[in-house]
């Protein structure tokens, strides 16, 4: 890889629980870039937690939002960057992703998903049935896209260190 493509941002991308913010943090201070979580910053712009933006307008409203704020993001340059885990299934924000950053797909298996999330159940998508058939259809949808990623990492519950030491690892 050209050492052009790693100045690009790197876009954590991946299904819910599997750890793109604390991941994402960690590799950030590893390679001395700043970190950026995009949830965040669409709580912060629409001054809501995602669950009240899905509640009070819906899905397509949050993935219209979230559409934009990730296209600021990559336009001001972030070093790591995580998104929520529907973002790269958007055609659009897949596109830009890829063209402008460099993403990176990390995989894990259901138990440790289903594990997570259940620990803090603030995910709106999870709460309309039985997470772990949620969290099954959501990982054979949604993987296909998920798989365009340029870098592929699968962490199986591991410790984040070494989800960090693979990227790295594939940067080189
Ligand atoms: C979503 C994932 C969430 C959040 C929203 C929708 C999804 O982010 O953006 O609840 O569609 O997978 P995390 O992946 O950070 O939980």
């Amino acid at each position: 890889r050209s050492a052009r493509k790693i100045d690009r941002p790197l876009v954590l991308v991946g299904l819910m629980g599997v750890g793109k913010t604390s991941i994402g943090r960690r590799l950030a201070a590893a390679l001395d870039r700043d970190f950026i979580d995009a949830d965040e910053e669409i709580e912060r712009a629409a001054d809501r937690t995602v669950a009240e933006i899905f509640e009070a307008h819906g899905e397509a409203y949050f993935r219209d939002g979230e559409r934009r704020v990730i296209a600021r993001l990559m336009d001001e340059g972030h070093g790591v960057i995580a998104t929520g885990g529907g973002a790269f299934i958007d055609a659009e924000t897949r596109a830009l992703v890829l063209e402008r950053g460099l993403a990176v797909w990390l995989d894990c298996d259901l138990d440790t998903l289903v594990e997570r999330t259940s620990r803090k159940n603030t995910r709106p998508l999870l709460k309309t049935g039985d997470p772990r058939q949620i969290l099954r259809d959501l990982k054979e949808q949604r993987s296909p896209a998920y798989a365009q990623a340029q870098i592929h990492v699968v962490t199986d519950g591991g410790p984040h260190d070494v989800a960090v030491a693979r990227i790295i690892q594939e940067l080189a």
